[in-house]
């Protein structure tokens, strides 16, 4: 073959893995596989190898290859990089928001809503649409040069795409690691018993921090852009939202939480959406950031001091707040699982206040050695219960001392075990123990156990104290008199609570076996073991070697499973349950009902018929298995609105990805 056609097939390979990067990491849309990705990427690289000569800098294989440095060159910004004035609550808002539709003299503005990225800013300088530099922010006048390390970034585009490229433009925006990414790096850092890092903040920060790019290349750094800097006269834009739509149109990746509102109520209600699915937007952020859409106005309103009056970051409230150890209580699980509890100097953590932190169990308390008395640091995200993060050892009172798991449970007196292997210490007094009990009748009432509408933990503890319950089986023999009269109830309430019992009555197997409570056995064991055992006689008198048989039971729950069951007590409780009417259809072992046995679904994003607890439940009642996340062992993905990266991991393996409608069909086919 001749340079010239060697050199077609190298421009023809090129072209077409730049443009499934394209639909990879800014339309979100791959059209192939990764496989298929993998086969065109290494039959480039063959040729290259074999054809030095035709290699280009810009070429998709030439991420990585720089050898590493001693030190970044310092650049300086031709325009500086500015940050950003904050808001802190709703006046601050409204403040903004007055301020510059008084300047503008207008009654109302339309911003360019974004979510406030935790990452590190960075400038991506394009001549001719090829990367000529990357840059950190600094300290806005100039920075790091960092080019070698961007260009390892799959997200950055290597080369501009599309008709209209200016002969010169500046992109700026945020290098980030996703939450997914953050996790996995982490895992891997303590497999090789390296550096942990804090937060995606700080993980992306330190690897583009490396001196060698074939260390950043292995960290899963992206990029999101959100401006410019200096650009030539050929690129022109009128709104802030049009600015982003070139600059995707040219490869460049925008954030899809993006939205043009109007006023400061649409900020607001931005805002509060924004706060609500933060948990579910894939990687990390602090706030939201509102701009003045129209670039006219931007320039009428222009800077103060280091940041643009036409822009303002509307923070989160923070999730990480210091108080003080008031006392370090032990608390005694259904299991008798002991956990230190640290008793907290009440105070608001991201809008909620917050009174008790998990230590977790003996080896955390000890590692992060909290005593009574100590200032700590305590974080909260999301529903997440909040955890003390670290003590400040500065402010440790004189005289404290270290934290000593008690010899006796505080609750029943009985014996702390705590076994060779565990990480828990535990209660062994059992059901002798009033706080087992107590954990295990709140177990049992629970909402993915038998689902006793307003069971409630004060209400069971009233009813254990006052000597009307002792266990599960009890709670059927209640009267409406007796407990009516208990603290916050009436007849209205009892009457409510003997009807929840009532409706309780009709439930699954597989839910009745969750809901005994037996040790290791959680919803998908349980639902293993209906699946294994269809009749509740089968299965209580099941050997070990029988048990083992079950997927996800290995010999340390077969014992536990075996155990419960000899246990004269429970089956004496399990009969008393029976005889109250407890029942369930008996487990569809027709092939029609199983059809989709065998096959493991991932559930992402919300669906718009159903919850995901329902969709969950009507995959598992066909046979199939209902996992969070993805693998190779996925059959398929259903992806309903608004999913992120499960919905990349699905691509990447080659996964089958069904919508809801596909979904709904699914269910329905006979
Ligand atoms: S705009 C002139 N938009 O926040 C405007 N910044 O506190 C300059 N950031 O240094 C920045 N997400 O690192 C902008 N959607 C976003 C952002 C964002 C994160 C960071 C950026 C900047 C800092 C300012």
């Amino acid at each position: 073959m001749s340079v010239d056609d060697n050199n077609k097939r190298i421009e023809k390979l090129r072209a077409l893995i730049n443009e499934h990067n394209y639909r990879y990491h800014v339309l979100d849309d791959p059209s192939v596989s990764d496989a298929e990705y993998d086969r065109l990427f290494k039959q480039l690289l063959e040729l290259e190898r074999a054809h030095p000569e035709l290699t280009t800098p810009d070429s998709p294989t030439q991420r990585i290859g720089a050898k590493p440095l001693a030190s970044f060159p310092e650049i300086k910004h031709e325009v500086p990089m500015l940050s950003l004035e904050n808001a802190f609550t709703p006046e601050d808002m409204l403040a903004f928001d007055r301020r510059v539709r008084e300047r503008l003299g207008v009654d109302e503005v339309v911003y360019l809503a974004e979510t406030k990225i935790d990452g590190l800013a960075i400038s991506l300088l394009y001549e001719h649409g090829a990367l000529i530099r990357a840059a950190t922010r600094g300290d806005g006048t100039s920075g790091e040069d960092v080019t070698q390390n961007v260009r390892t970034i799959r997200s950055v585009p290597l080369t501009l795409r599309g008709p209209e490229i200016p002969a010169l433009i500046e992109v700026r925006g945020e290098v980030y690691m996703s939450k997914a990414g953050f996790h996995k790096l982490n895992q891997e850092q303590q497999k090789i018993e390296s550096k942990v890092f804090a937060n995606p903040r700080n993980a992306a920060a330190g690897s583009l921090r490396q001196l060698d790019p074939a260390i950043t290349a292995k960290r899963p750094l992206a990029f999101y852009a959100y401006g410019i800097g200096q650009f030539s006269t050929d690129f022109m834009a009128d709104t802030h939202a049009a600015l982003l739509q070139q600059l995707k149109s040219m490869g460049m990746p925008i954030s899809p939480e993006t939205k043009t509102v109007t006023g400061v109520d649409g900020c607001f209600d931005f805002y509060r959406r924004t706060a609500n699915r933060r948990a579910q937007i894939p990687y990390e952020i602090d706030g939201v950031v509102f701009k003045v859409n129209d670039r006219r106005l931007q320039e009428q309103l222009g800077f103060i001091s280091r940041a643009p009056r036409w822009a303002i970051a509307y923070k989160f409230p923070p999730q990480e707040t210091v108080t003080t150890v008031l006392a370090i209580d032990v608390q005694v699980g259904r299991t008798g699982a002991l956990t230190p509890v640290a008793r907290l100097d009440p105070v608001s953590v991201g809008g909620v206040t917050v009174t008790n932190a998990t230590l977790h169990n003996e080896d955390e308390i000890l590692r992060k050695d909290v005593r009574m008395g100590d200032t700590v640091v305590i974080h909260r995200a999301g529903d997440v219960i909040p955890e003390v993060v670290r003590v400040i050892t500065d402010r440790r009172p004189a005289k404290t001392a270290k934290f000593v798991m008690p010899a006796h449970c505080p609750v029943c007196g009985s014996a702390v075990k705590r076994e060779a292997e565990e990480a828990v210490a535990r209660c062994s007094g059992g059901l002798y123990c009033p706080a087992q009990c107590i954990q295990a009748i709140l177990h049992f009432a629970s909402r993915r156990a038998m689902d006793i509408d307003g069971l409630g933990d004060k209400l069971v503890e009233q009813l254990f104290q006052r000597q009307l319950i002792a266990n599960v089986a009890d709670l059927y023999g209640l009267a409406i008199e007796q407990i009516a009269y208990l603290d916050r109830m009436g007849t209205k309430s009892a009457a409510n609570l003997i009807a929840a019992l009532e409706k309780s009555k009709a439930t699954e197997f597989d839910r009745f076996i969750y809901a005994l409570g037996i040790r290791g056995v959680g919803e998908a064991t349980a639902r293993n073991l209906a699946m294994h055992f269809d009749t509740l006689e089968k299965l209580s008198q099941a050997g070990v070697e029988e048990l083992e048989r079950v997927p996800d039971v290995g010999p340390v729950i077969a014992n536990q499973i075996k155990n419960f069951f000899d246990e004269k007590h429970n089956q004496a409780i399990i009969d008393r349950l029976l005889a109250a009417g407890i029942h369930w259809a008996p487990s569809a072992t027709s092939t029609t009902a199983q059809r989709l046995r065998g096959k493991t679904f991932v559930l992402t994003g919300t669906l718009a018929a159903m919850t995901r607890d329902e969709a969950k439940h009507r995959l598992q009642s066909l046979g199939a298995k209902v996992s969070n996340s993805v693998s190779r062992k996925t059959d398929y993905v259903v992806s309903g609105e608004e999913t992120g990266s499960k919905l990349r991991k699905a691509r990447e393996l080659g996964v089958a990805v069904i919508d809801e409608k596909s979904f709904l069909k699914l269910l329905e086919e006979k």
